[in-house]
């Protein structure tokens, strides 16, 4: 945990913002896998991870701005607990280090709600992604799942304050993102031709649990690194195939990674996706380059698409004006996704708070509609003292390129004759995490090998 102080100061700031009524966090249950004692691991809720800092099951804590308390509804392990799971530091002892005084058995929740609900104050609470929240929603509310309505006032306040990292948090993610530096080195010695996608998967999580860190998200360990979010382990590496690894660790205080490289399964890459991979690698230096406060991240991913598709006209994929071309979208046959999230306690930080709230503004709304912008969860101007991705890619998929050449799509601008040649070509993806500071940028965690170069000269010293 971090000290008390820090999530005093946290939560005396969220009263502040939200002005009136109380403030009502849900930390998470364990989840049952098949039946009810054998659980999924533990994983506090991000917010009330960051608010109260306590990764223990079935609390809430209500602020109560009107009379300014924090109150931690919980129980204190029983003689049962103790037979189980053995002795463990007492809520009580929890709670101090998390500067709150005031501790009541769970069961007294519904009552202090419906106290306030009487009293016509307003009680605020978050977008519930769990059906357990969901369900203590509506009981201590006294409504039904309908009417469940999370409040506006608070997501903005959370996301206002969660958005700009403290100095001890982007220490926490440096520390996930060096763990991740050294899971992609290991990934990059030891793949080889006959080897299966799940041998690597398992290599890095072990890499990760050594470090005391657990994975941020499903590791994408694939030589199809063109499927978006692939999570089937089982193909063979074979010599040609590329193998793109997106994964990222998180640290014990709940702090991710999210990184991407992509490398061949041979020493070096062939002359056709080392082209490709400079087109990807150049579009990531140009959003770098943008990346500083004030700079709407929509107009960096878009200088990113422009910058493919420049290298796409050069490799003869498409032609006409890149300008054009990403006006009308025609790049999304290539890179169908956003350029990039935030990145903090959550991989795709505060995603639950909906993106709306997290990666736009009332006046710039996400399009929610377009193929590729829909996909775009960053759009606002950044600030100093965000984490973000950085991800462009290319991806040739061909069920897409089918269904747009027999709809002559965007002929204007791609060569689907010339696209014929790399049909089976897969996918290509660079990530990194960026802090964004007063006057730029800096890259998160030690360096890993980017260029062809480097990659390639990696490779041949453990192949
Ligand atoms: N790891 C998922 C992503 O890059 O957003
Ligand atoms: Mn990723
Ligand atoms: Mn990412």
């Amino acid at each position: 945990m971090f000290s008390s102080t820090t999530y005093q100061r946290r939560r005396e700031i969220l009263k502040k913002e939200v002005s009136h009524g109380g403030i009502l966090l849900l930390g998470h249950i364990e989840s049952p896998i098949n039946f009810e004692h054998n659980t999924y691991p533990f994983r506090q809720d991000s917010s009330f991870l960051y608010y109260v800092g306590i990764q223990v099951p079935r609390l809430a804590v209500l602020f109560d701005v009107d009379e300014n308390r924090d109150i931690l509804f919980g129980d204190e392990h029983d003689l049962d607990d103790v037979i189980w799971m053995g002795r463990q530091e007492t809520l009580q002892d929890k709670c101090l280090k998390a500067g709150l005084q005031e501790v009541r058995p769970f069961n007294q929740l519904g009552a202090y709600i419906q106290n306030m609900l009487r009293g016509n104050r307003k009680v605020h609470y978050l977008p519930p992604y769990q059906s357990y929240s969901e369900i203590l929603l509506q009981e201590v509310l006294g409504i039904p799942r309908a009417a469940i309505s999370p409040s506006a006032t608070l997501i903005r306040a959370v996301v206002k304050q969660r958005s700009v990292k403290e100095d001890q948090e982007i220490e926490q993610i440096e520390k996930a993102v060096q763990v991740s530096v050294d899971m992609h080195r290991l990934a990059m010695q030891i793949a080889k031709p006959g080897m299966k996608e799940f041998e690597i998967v398992n290599a890095i999580q072990k890499l990760a649990a050594d470090q005391s860190c657990s994975l941020a998200y499903p590791p994408i360990v694939t030589v199809h690194g063109e499927v978006l979010h692939n999570h089937y382990r089982q193909h063979t590496l074979q010599s040609g195939d590329m193998v793109l690894n997106d994964s990222g660790a998180e640290t014990a205080m709940g702090y991710a990674a999210d990184l991407t490289r992509t490398f061949p399964v041979d020493r070096t890459f062939t002359v056709q996706q080392r082209e490709v991979y400079q087109v990807v690698l150049k579009a990531f230096a140009d959003a770098r380059c943008m990346l500083q406060p004030g700079a709407q991240f929509k107009e960096v991913h878009l200088q990113a698409a422009r910058s493919l598709v420049t290298g796409l006209i050069e490799l003869g994929l498409m032609h006409g004006d890149p300008e054009e071309a990403v006006q009308n979208h025609a790049h999304t046959l290539f890179f169908q996704c956003g350029l990039g999230h935030m990145m903090g306690l959550d991989v795709h930080d505060m995603e639950d708070l909906g993106e709306q709230y997290v990666g736009y503004t009332e006046d710039e709304p996400k399009d929610t509609e377009t193929f590729g912008l829909k996909s775009l969860r960053l759009g606002k101007a950044l600030q100093s003292g965000y984490v973000i991705t950085v991800e462009p890619g290319i991806y040739i998929i061909p069920e897409l390129i089918d269904r747009w050449q027999a709809e002559k799509k965007h002929s204007a601008f791609i060569n689907y004759a010339t696209l014929a040649q790399y049909r089976n070509f897969g996918g290509i993806r660079i990530e990194d995490n960026f802090l964004i500071t007063p006057r730029g940028n800096r890259v998160l965690g030690p360096e890993l090998m980017i260029t062809v170069d480097e990659i390639e000269a990696y490779r041949s010293s453990f192949c």
